[in-house]
């Protein structure tokens, strides 16, 4: 019970948070997938879309599959964004890290302050 209650208000504090800035990349992911050669329906509804999709993590999980699928392609990163208490204990979207438009987020830094995704636990300590 202590546990789904920590992982509740975990999940609301990680809901809330603002754009912490991860690895910072200069597109954004709906501009690196149209490099990829993928169009606008890829992620939305339709080909010439005016709003945002109504669930995006469908549309992430058709081609990436499960969080657990993309945990293993991060596999080597300490801690594996994709694999730790917060995807463990919560249904967390794609979306609330990955912004289709917009800088991506961890806002696993609004707890643990200045976190980094590295290759190994030594390098995140530093
Ligand atoms: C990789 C998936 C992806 C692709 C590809 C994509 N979008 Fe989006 N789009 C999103 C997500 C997710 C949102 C929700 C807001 C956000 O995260 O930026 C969104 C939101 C929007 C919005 C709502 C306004 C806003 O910024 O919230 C518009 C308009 C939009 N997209 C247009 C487009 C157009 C036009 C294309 C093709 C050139 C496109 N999108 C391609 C994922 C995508
Ligand atoms: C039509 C299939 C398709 C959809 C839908 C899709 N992706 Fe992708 N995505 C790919 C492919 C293919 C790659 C390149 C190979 C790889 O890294 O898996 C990629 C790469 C990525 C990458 C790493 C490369 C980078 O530079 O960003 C991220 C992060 C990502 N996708 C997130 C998302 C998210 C979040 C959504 C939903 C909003 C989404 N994708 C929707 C097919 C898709
Ligand atoms: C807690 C934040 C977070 C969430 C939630 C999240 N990601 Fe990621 N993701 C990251 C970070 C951080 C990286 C590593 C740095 C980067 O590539 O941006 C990453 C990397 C990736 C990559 C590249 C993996 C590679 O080949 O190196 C893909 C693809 C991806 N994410 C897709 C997804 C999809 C699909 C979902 C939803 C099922 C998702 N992510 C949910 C933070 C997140
Ligand atoms: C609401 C605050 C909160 C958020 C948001 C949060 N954490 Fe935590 N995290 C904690 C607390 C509390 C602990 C336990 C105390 C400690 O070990 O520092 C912890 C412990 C951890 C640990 C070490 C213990 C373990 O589970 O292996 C890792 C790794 C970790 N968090 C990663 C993450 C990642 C990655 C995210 C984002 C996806 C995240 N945390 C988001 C509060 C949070």
């Amino acid at each position: 019970m202590l546990r789904k209650i920590l992982s509740l208000s975990a999940l609301a504090a990680f809901l809330c948070a603002g754009a912490a800035i991860t690895q910072e990349k200069e597109t954004f992911t709906a501009d690196r997938h149209k490099e990829l050669g993928m169009g606008c329906e890829s992620c939305h509804e339709d080909a010439q879309p005016k709003a945002a999709p109504a669930e995006p993590g469908k549309a992430c999980a058709a081609c990436h599959g499960p969080m657990e699928e993309v945990a293993k392609k991060t596999g080597e990163l300490f801690p594996n964004p994709h694999d730790n208490h917060i995807t463990q204990a919560n249904e967390v979207d794609c979306t609330e890290c990955h912004k289709g438009h917009k800088a991506d987020a961890t806002p696993c830094q609004n707890c643990h302050v200045g976190m980094k995704f590295v290759k190994t636990p030594q390098e995140q300590s530093k």
